[in-house]
C-alpha cells in the first residue's frame, strides 16, 4: 500500500514537475488558470523540471538516447525551455529547428542554445498542430513531454507524420496512460483533478494508441513506471 502511494506520488510529481521542496509552486500550479499559455511557467519551469527526480526516474537516460539518435535535419516540437538541447550530438545534426507556441518558453530555449554555443539553432513560435513546413522535410522529429499538453495530440502526430521524411524517425518521450488496468482506471478517474495541477498535462492520454491511429509504424518502444512513462521511435 505504502509502495503504491509512493509510486502515485512520484507519478504526480513526474507529470506536474512539482517539487516537494517548493510548496509555493504547488499552490501556484493549483491556482493558475490553464487558459493562459506556458508563458506563465517559463521562468520557473527548469527549477522544477530538471531536478534530481528526473535522474531518479530515468528521464535523463531517455533524453540521452534521443540526443544520441537524432541526426540530419532535426525538428523538435513543444521545445519548451530547451531541456532536451544539451543532449543532442550536434556533429550529427545538419539543422535544428525548435518550435513552441509560447514566446516565454522559446526565449528560454534560445538562451540555453546560446549557452551551449549552438548559435545556428533555429527557434520559431508555431502551433504544433499546424506546422508551417513542407511534407517530408525532416530526418528526425522529437517531442518530449508535450503530447499530453496539446489540445489535439492526434492532429499533432499526423503533422509529425507529414513532415518527417519517408526514412526519417519520430522520437517520443511522453507521459501516457498506464498499461496496468487498476492504475489506468485511477488515472481516468482523477484526470479532471490532476490536469490543472500538472500544467495542463492530461496524464491519461494513450500515446502509443494515438500513434497507431495515425498509421505510424513503431520501431522501438519502452514502457516505464507501469507504462506511465513512454519512450517510442516511429517511422511513417
Ligand atoms: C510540458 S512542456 C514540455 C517542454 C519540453 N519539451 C520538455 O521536455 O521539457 C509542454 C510544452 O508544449 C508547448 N505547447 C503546448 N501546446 C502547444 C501547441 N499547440 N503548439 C506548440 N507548442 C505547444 C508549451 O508551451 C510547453 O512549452
Amino acid at each position: 500500500m505504502m509502495l503504491l502511494f509512493l509510486f502515485l506520488l512520484s507519478l504526480v510529481i513526474n507529470i506536474s514537475g512539482l517539487s516537494l521542496l517548493k510548496p509555493v509552486s504547488i499552490l501556484a500550479s493549483l491556482l493558475i488558470s490553464l487558459e493562459l499559455d506556458y508563458d506563465q511557467f517559463s521562468g520557473s519551469y527548469d527549477n522544477i523540471n530538471s531536478n534530481m527526480l528526473t535522474k531518479v526516474l530515468g528521464i535523463e537516460n531517455l533524453r540521452t538516447l534521443i540526443g544520441n539518435a537524432a541526426e540530419g535535419n532535426t525538428l523538435e516540437i513543444g521545445v519548451g525551455t530547451g531541456l532536451q538541447l544539451p543532449y543532442y550530438q550536434y556533429k550529427n545534426i545538419i539543422s535544428y529547428t525548435g518550435i513552441d507556441n509560447s514566446v516565454g518558453m522559446i526565449n528560454q530555449a534560445i538562451e540555453k542554445s546560446q549557452l551551449l554555443h549552438q548559435n545556428n539553432n533555429n527557434f520559431i513560435v508555431m502551433n504544433a498542430d499546424e506546422l508551417k513546413f513542407d511534407d517530408n522535410k525532416f530526418d528526425s522529429v522529437v517531442d518530449t513531454f508535450s503530447m499530453c499538453v496539446y489540445d489535439n495530440p492526434l492532429k499533432v502526430l499526423n503533422e509529425l507524420k507529414r513532415v518527417v521524411k519517408p526514412n526519417g524517425k519520430i522520437y517520443l518521450i511522453e507521459n501516457s496512460v498506464s498499461t496496468n488496468s487498476p492504475l489506468r482506471l485511477l488515472q481516468n478517474t482523477l484526470e479532471p483533478i490532476i490536469t490543472p495541477m500538472s500544467k495542463g498535462c492530461k496524464w491519461n492520454i494513450d500515446v502509443p494508441q494515438l500513434a497507431e491511429n495515425t498509421g505510424l509504424h513503431e520501431l522501438e518502444r519502452k514502457d516505464f513506471q507501469f507504462g506511465t512513462l513512454f519512450f517510442g521511435v516511429y517511422i511513417k
